[in-house]
């Protein structure tokens, strides 16, 4: 037998005991004699004791040992006396007398050290990934994720709900972002595509009849930068047939109840509240509001305009909205801080900020200059303003955009004056979201969440050829702790509908049946009802762990330039792999 026993097992109990080990030395101490080696391996650390008393030479050996090397060891356990007991380590109350140690391998010191304290840069600590993946904290984050892929399962299956896969290899179907492409061998001058989401599949799987499909499924999306997403990330994958949105979301929740109570010990609400994307927008300029702190926006439109202040009255006869937030505490905030903060609207494509606050009796700048004094204490009042202490800032902008803007500086405020309580947890629905939105690029509408969601049939039918915009959608995000940690809807399952919805996205018959004649053909041949959503599992770890970054709970995952830096992806191909794809090297050197 190669080892008795983990690094992580061993207990008082095992006192006397013979057992051989094996894993890497985290740390050498000599302590003026007798020589301490911690051995780790991912169940934890034991400590190994080595007497130079009772044998010299092992002893001496020991001290030669460096931090990274592999050992076999064999030894006696032995218990600590009670005051050298480790409360901090699982195996503190051991420690292991050596009598021989193997070494297995003895590497030179590694460019990363997992029992440093400090920590490395993010680049490093992808460059030399394998290393990053020995210390205690990326061990704990696989280890979640892994326990959180175990609970899926069981959760799902347990509810009657089979695993069934789809194809990487599939055809490209834009969902809104883009897709990554695969060039065919066999087929020269044919793609495949990566699949973003396995949409089609699981809606096909419902006109199969297989009511009940959920998947661990990997995604691919070719999207530019943005944060907390991947190029390749994972989903939980669900769709029922035969359901409403309180169908899928009573099964959301389950899974969620069980994370909350199982996972992080916190109690689950009795009802997970729901919020309109309307509200979501105007309280919190976001459709993924965080609800764990207030300094909610508030419209000061009707206080502020009308009132000979120029930038405020043009902009609000356009259409614009003066929104405010609070800033608690703030009121002393120097120029330099309240120019920093505008610049923050500024990048972020409004005009400017303006601070409200009241400092000895006066309203200082723009604001107490052309507002009357009552409006400015009414505003006050609206936005919960203590005078002595608290700053506002108030902006004057197009809508949504002011919204969206003002909702990023409020999400700043809170992580810089660190308004944001650690152990609460919020999590909301968001509903009746838009199901198009006009793309000015395009010059055409594009679905907010896929061309797959079902109208809301009543705003269907009353702005389907005035406004289409104005028509809402029967999707669903579930938003935690400002998260979208899932969104899915209720799907169109009749054929004609379908097309009409093509049609309202600006494609023709020819080219939806082109881009989606299996959908198309499936919809036609007895489609159920049906509806899904999908969690994203990342994001899902990320939160079960307190990471901020999805990087940290994905084993290899890309940099925010889409690089995997360890493996060295994405590569160059070679002459031989051109001609055989039936490609050109040109485009290659070209770029
Ligand atoms: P959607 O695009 O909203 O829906 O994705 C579902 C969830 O997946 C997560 N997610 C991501 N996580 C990491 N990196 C990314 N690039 C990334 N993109 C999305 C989010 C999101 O809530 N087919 C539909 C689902 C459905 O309608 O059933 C879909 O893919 O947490």
């Amino acid at each position: 037998m190669y080892r008795t026993h983990t690094c992580g097992e061993l207990r008082g109990t095992d006192d006397q005991q013979t057992v051989t080990l094996a894993g890497w030395v985290a740390r050498v101490r000599d302590l003026g004699g007798v020589i301490f080696v911690t051995l780790r391996d991912r169940y934890g650390k034991t400590q190994l004791v080595f007497d130079p008393e009772e044998n010299p030479e092992l002893a001496a050996d020991a001290k030669r040992l460096r931090a990274e090397w592999v050992l076999r060891v064999d030894g006696n356990v032995r218990k600590r006396p009670d005051d050298m007991i480790n409360p901090k380590m699982p195996t503190g109350e051991i420690e292991i007398v050596v009598t021989s140690i193997e070494k297995l391998a003895t590497p030179d010191t590694p460019p990363l050290l997992p029992e440093d304290e400090f920590e490395p840069s993010e680049e490093h600590r992808l460059r030399w990934r394998f290393l990053d993946l020995r210390r205690a904290r990326m061990q704990r984050n696989l280890a979640k994720r892994h326990e959180l892929a175990q609970i899926t399962r069981r959760y799902f299956s347990d509810l009657g709900f089979m695993e069934i896969e789809t194809p990487f290899l599939t055809r490209s179907t834009p969902e809104g972002a883009r897709d990554f492409v695969v060039p065919s061998r066999l087929h020269h001058g044919q793609w495949y595509a990566l699949p973003q989401s396995p949409q089609t599949y699981k809606q096909i799987l419902m006109v199969a009849g297989y009511d009940r499909y959920f998947q661990v499924v990997r995604c691919f999306r070719d999207e530019d930068f943005r944060a907390n997403r991947q190029p390749e990330f994972t989903q939980i994958d669900v769709e029922m047939s035969f359901c409403d949105p309180d169908d899928v979301m009573g099964v959301t929740e389950g899974l969620m109840k069980k994370i909350f109570e199982d996972q992080l010990n916190v109690p689950f609400p009795d009802k997970v509240q729901q919020m309109s994307y309307d509200e979501a927008i105007r309280r919190f300029g976001s459709d993924k509001p965080d609800l764990r702190f207030g300094n909610e926006l508030v419209d000061l439109t009707d206080l502020f305009a009308g009132n000979g202040f120029g930038v405020i009255d043009n902009t609000v006869k356009a259409g614009g909205r003066v929104i405010g937030v609070l800033a608690q505490g703030q009121v002393k905030s120097s120029r330099k801080v309240v120019g920093e903060w505008e610049s923050f609207v500024k990048e972020r494509g409004l005009g400017g900020l303006m601070p409200l606050r009241k400092v000895d009796g006066n309203w200082p700048g723009p604001l107490g200059k052309f507002i009357p004094e009552s409006n400015l204490e009414q505003a006050a009042e609206l936005l919960g303003m203590n005078l002595e202490s608290d700053l506002a800032f108030v902006a004057v902008a197009p809508a949504p955009r002011v919204h969206e803007v003002m909702g990023m500086l409020r999400l700043e405020l809170a992580q810089k004056f660190e308004w944001i309580p650690a152990d609460k947890h919020e999590l909301l629905w968001v509903v009746d979201f838009p199901l198009l939105e006009y793309d000015e690029e395009a010059k055409r509408h594009v679905a907010l969440h896929h061309p797959f969601t079902a109208p809301d049939p009543a705003t269907y039918e009353q702005y389907k050829d005035s406004e289409p915009t104005k028509i809402l959608s029967q999707a669903y995000d579930l938003v935690w702790n400002g998260e979208e940690v899932a969104g899915g809807s209720i799907r169109i399952h009749d054929r004609e509908m379908q097309m009409k919805m093509f049609n309202l996205l600006g494609m023709s018959e020819e080219e939806a049946k082109t881009r989606f004649s299996f959908l198309m053909e499936a919809l036609e041949y007895g489609a159920p009802p049906h509806g899904g959503i999908a969690f994203g599992f990342d994001r899902l770890v990320m939160l079960i762990t307190g990471e901020s970054s999805i990087r940290d709970v994905i084993p290899f995952p890309k940099t925010t330039q889409a690089v995997a830096l360890f493996e060295g992806a994405p590569g160059k191909i070679d002459a031989t792999q051109f001609r055989e794809l039936g490609l050109s090297p040109k485009s290659d050197t070209q770029n």
